[in-house]
């Protein structure tokens, strides 16, 4: 056997061993379940530039109400967290244009690219990172299949959930030709479990109009679970190709399953001043609609730990933090979800 043919197979052993290398970094991608403060400085008239950290800004809160789960898995890990996620974000704005904030396939991978690679696109890029030493974790599709989308029918007419399916599988492919070898993609969340998309059909403030909360209830959890579903077949063939091609591995995180665990067994889970509490929320809007009344009627510090919801949509600081201690298991290969 040739030297360099040994040396190939000694590198493919290499970056399959699990034991191997720490991970010393995450690198995020999403929308606002993970959006620290990325989506405010865009409106504040501060695009993030080269280098933007603002993972923990003392005076501003993400859209759970306080800090965002990465910040947590940052501290249960020793991780530097590298978040790239936009509150309002896509798969794809091409695909479920929302708000034309910078999306999952390709604006938020250039600020990737601004911040560990050097000579971008000629034949002298190099990544400033060690694959083996990062991890790329992906949650998104909350918004392509929400309100203004798939939910309210108002999807382009040739859309598909097996595009928002691809786009997701596309942004891996375009992380592992960046030289990426290690990611975990979160499933959609049990959405159907939000005010927003419960079975009531009365106004809210995210969607200040009557509607027929049954069908977006029910027609919510079939998108969902559906979505999932091609995202997981959509892992399993990812993997299948890369073994073939000497590395890359993407673990599939089941975050539906965990949310579900999590509303079944709410006192394992929460822990503020009142009883735990799965179907309310803490952030109150008493006049759906005129959002200046938001805030009024807000459990209060000491009780927001109790609950999973921070409001109509959004999971909680507490919820948050167990998503990250849950994903910092799934980094450590002793998740079972
Ligand atoms: C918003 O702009 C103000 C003033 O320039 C700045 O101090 C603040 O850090 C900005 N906030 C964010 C989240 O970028
Ligand atoms: C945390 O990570 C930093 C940077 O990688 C390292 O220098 C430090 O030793 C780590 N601390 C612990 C407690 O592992
Ligand atoms: C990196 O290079 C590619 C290929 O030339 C180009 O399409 C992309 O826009 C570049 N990205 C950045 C952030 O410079
Ligand atoms: C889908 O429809 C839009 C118009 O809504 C059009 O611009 C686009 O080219 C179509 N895409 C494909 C792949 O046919
Ligand atoms: C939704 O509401 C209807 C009418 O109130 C009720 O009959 C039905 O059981 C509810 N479905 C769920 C899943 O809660
Ligand atoms: C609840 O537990 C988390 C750890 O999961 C902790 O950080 C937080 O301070 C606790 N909250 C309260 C109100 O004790
Ligand atoms: C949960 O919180 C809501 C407030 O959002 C409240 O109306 C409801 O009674 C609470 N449920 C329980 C079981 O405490």
């Amino acid at each position: 056997m040739p030297w360099y043919t040994l040396c190939i197979l000694l590198l493919a052993i290499g970056l399959s061993d699990v034991g191997g290398k720490e991970i010393k970094h995450v690198v995020l991608f999403g929308d606002s379940f993970t959006d620290q403060s990325r989506s405010h400085s865009i409106s504040n008239g501060t695009f993030p530039g080269k280098d933007y950290q603002e993972v923990f800004p003392p005076a501003d809160t993400a859209a759970d109400g306080g800090v965002q789960w990465p910040w947590y898995l940052g501290l249960y890990g020793n991780y530097t967290i590298w978040n790239y996620a936009v509150g309002g974000a896509v798969c794809n704005n091409n695909l479920t244009p929302l708000f034309d904030v910078p999306d999952v396939l390709n604006g938020q991978p250039d600020w990737f690219i601004q911040d560990h690679i050097t000579s971008n696109g000629t034949s002298h890029q190099k990544l400033h990172l060690d694959p083996d030493e990062f991890v790329v974790v992906l949650w998104i599709g909350t918004n392509d299949v929400g309100i203004n989308s798939f939910v309210t029918d108002d999807q382009k007419a040739n859309t598909s959930l097996v595009d928002l399916a691809e786009c997701q599988m596309d942004t891996l492919k375009r992380m592992r030709s960046l030289g990426a070898r290690r990611f975990i993609l979160n499933s959609l969340i049990p959405l159907q479990l939000t005010r927003l998309y419960s079975n009531r059909s009365d106004l809210v403030i995210h969607w200040p109009e009557e509607h027929d909360g049954p069908v977006w209830h029910k027609r919510m959890f079939n998108l969902v679970n559906s979505l999932n579903g091609l995202l997981r077949s959509g892992v399993q063939s990812l993997n299948e190709q890369w073994a073939s091609r000497s590395g890359g591995y993407v673990e599939y995180f089941d975050s539906y399953a965990f949310f579900e665990e999590v509303y079944r067994h709410p006192d394992v889970y929460f822990n503020g001043s009142v009883p735990a509490n799965v179907t309310g929320w803490c952030h109150q809007c008493p006049d759906p609609l005129d959002f200046h009344f938001c805030g009024i009627g807000d459990c209060t510090e000491a009780e927001r730990d109790s609950y999973m919801w921070w409001d109509e949509l959004h999971p909680s600081e507490q919820t948050g933090r167990n998503v990250a201690m849950e994903l910092f298991k799934k980094i450590k290969g002793v998740s079972r979800f």
